[in-house]
């Protein structure tokens, strides 16, 4: 029996998020066929709204359980998370756990921002899906979500690595070391371009950076004499970020890239 595929997301309640997660899906099916793939949701509150709304979703260890009944012996997971920060270490014990009471072989691919050459790689495939209509003088900054978590450094390596490669590229987040604060003087362009460093668009994304609170990253920007360009797109919609989440799921099942895949685009320059 070939291992299924569980794919984790944080949630998605609106018709646009499930559609994104349903690109990724086909994609995973086209390097995996005939392999199962199942979904769960890591996002308790998520899961209460769709079931108020009465769509059924699982957490990480029901979706595992349910492919144990259905008689699944090994089954391969990737998270469409953006550093093994908090979020990973619970999937990683629901994951134990289930190990535990069930005797599952169960491969955990690792988020996206784990090892250096993955943020080399972010760095670059960033850069690949600028807006087009961006003018190479304006700056662009990408809201990633920040941890207090010790793998929240990753978030400050990334923006080092695009720095490198394209001055009026930022990186920063909400929380951690490199905040819209810190942004803030070092963007020299009228018009900004914001963008999320987020798997998918959600309530960061809507309200915290493009909403129309002063609190939003928008408002800060506008406040502060910019126009503002939100652009929203999560980070599983530009291709080559999702081939690195692909390539960390076939990395746990131990399969190479099947050579009908699409190639992979690799970095733009480097190294820095
Ligand atoms: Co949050």
């Amino acid at each position: 029996m070939k291992p299924a595929i569980l794919l984790v997301a944080y949630g998605a309640c609106t018709l646009e998020g499930r559609r994104v997660l349903a690109q990724f899906d086909l994609r995973v099916r086209e390097v995996f066929p005939g392999h199962a793939v199942r979904w769960a949701y890591s996002s308790d509150i998520l899961r209460k709204r769709l079931a108020g709304k009465r769509q059924k979703s699982d957490a990480v260890d029901k979706a595992l359980l349910r492919m144990w009944f259905e008689h699944f012996e090994t089954v391969i997971l990737q998270p469409l998370q953006t550093i093994p920060g908090r979020e990973f270490e619970e999937l990683q014990a629901d994951v134990a756990r289930v190990v535990q009471e069930t005797g599952m072989r169960i491969g955990v691919g690792e988020p996206l921002l784990t090892s250096e050459a993955d943020i080399r790689r972010v760095a670059s495939s960033l850069l690949q899906h600028l807006p087009l209509s961006r003018a190479a003088s304006e700056d662009v900054i990408f809201m990633g979500h920040g941890s207090r978590h010790p793998a929240a450094v990753r978030y400050a390596q990334l923006h080092e690595l695009v720095q490198a490669l394209d001055k009026k590229v930022h990186v920063g987040t909400m929380e951690g070391l490199v905040t819209l604060d810190c942004l803030l003087p070092k963007l020299t362009s009228q018009r900004v371009w914001l963008m999320p460093l987020l798997a998918t668009v959600g309530r960061h994304t809507l309200k915290d950076m493009a909403g129309c609170e002063r609190t939003s990253w928008r408002c800060r920007l506008e406040a502060s004499g910019h126009l503002c360009k939100p652009v929203l797109k999560g980070t599983v919609e530009h291709s080559a970020i999702a081939e690195i989440w692909l390539d960390h799921l076939l990395a746990a099942a131990h399969v190479p890239r099947p050579k009908t895949a699409k190639a992979d685009p690799g970095p733009v320059c480097h190294d820095p």
